[in-house]
């Protein structure tokens, strides 16, 4: 396994797992908004249309880690259907970490989608441990085949809005949220200003081309971020900032 370091705050040696999750507990108020990205030393966050091309083992363990910290694992519909999400099952040691630390077993997952092009027969909903969320609008076609395998929940008319999504969440006692993407995601949830942390590994590469970045979409505001913990493997960086007061 590889080695992961703490610069902040400079710690000694390399940190275990429980030692990773402790980096990321502090701080957080309720309910808190993470967001989780990889990134290429470029900008980049894909490469070949994926963002696995991009994060290595430290980033793995790190995304790994993150789902064992929240209630609530939060998702758009591009992403999961171009990464090929499948259900939401974490191993038996992500079990124990979460209980330990007066968690589920297993973080619910909801999925953002305004057309509801998704497919209720795939293992996303059929070997979920959890029933699913699907977060979506009004103005959503008709979805019976889905809403037999997940609760349909509408925030918003024609656009999922964030602010609605988070009480939401919130009302079903789902304060730790903890996304996983994508990118027009991220911009909706920084247009409305609902998000509290961005966790962000920069992977060292150099990828070129035209790429998108970790955010899309226009956002009515600049937002200042505090750095608040930095973790190093190898050549990769994994920044942790959170909302700047
Ligand atoms: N580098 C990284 O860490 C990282 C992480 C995640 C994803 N990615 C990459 O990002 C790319 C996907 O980008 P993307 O911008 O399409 O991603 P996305 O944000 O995952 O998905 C966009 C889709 O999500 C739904 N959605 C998002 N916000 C919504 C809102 N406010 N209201 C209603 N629906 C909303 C819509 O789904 P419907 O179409 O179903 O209406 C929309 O088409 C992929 O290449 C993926 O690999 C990279």
């Amino acid at each position: 396994m590889v080695d992961i370091v703490s610069v902040l705050p400079d710690l000694a040696g390399d940190l275990d797992d429980i030692a990773i999750g402790d980096h990321y507990s502090s701080n957080a108020g309720s309910p808190w908004l993470r967001v989780n990205f990889v990134s290429s030393v470029d900008g980049a966050a894909t490469v070949d249309g994926k963002s696995s091309g991009l994060g290595g083992e430290a980033d793995h363990r790190v995304f790994d880690i993150l789902r064992t910290l929240c209630d609530v694992v939060l998702v758009a519909a591009g992403t999961v259907r171009t990464e090929g999400y499948g259900a939401m099952v974490l191993d038996a040691a992500a079990v124990a970490a979460r209980v330990a630390g007066g968690l589920k077993p297993q973080p619910s997952f909801a999925i953002v989608s305004g057309s509801l092009n998704l497919d209720p027969s795939s293992d996303v909903f059929a070997k979920a441990p959890v029933r699913p969320l699907v977060i979506t609008t009004e103005s959503a076609p008709r979805n019976p085949a889905l809403a037999a395998v997940a609760d349909i929940v509408t925030c918003g008319s024609t656009a999922v809005d964030p602010v609605a999504l988070v009480r939401a969440l919130v009302e079903r006692k789902l304060t730790r949220i903890h996304c996983e993407g994508g990118p027009s995601l991220f911009g909706a949830l920084l247009a409305a200003d609902v998000v509290d942390e961005l966790c962000l590994t920069v992977s060292p590469l150099l990828v070129g081309g035209d790429s998108g970045r970790i955010v899309k979409g226009d956002v009515p505001d600049v937002r200042a971020m505090s750095l608040a913990g930095i973790l190093r493997s190898e050549d990769t960086l994994l920044l942790r900032y959170v909302r700047a007061h």
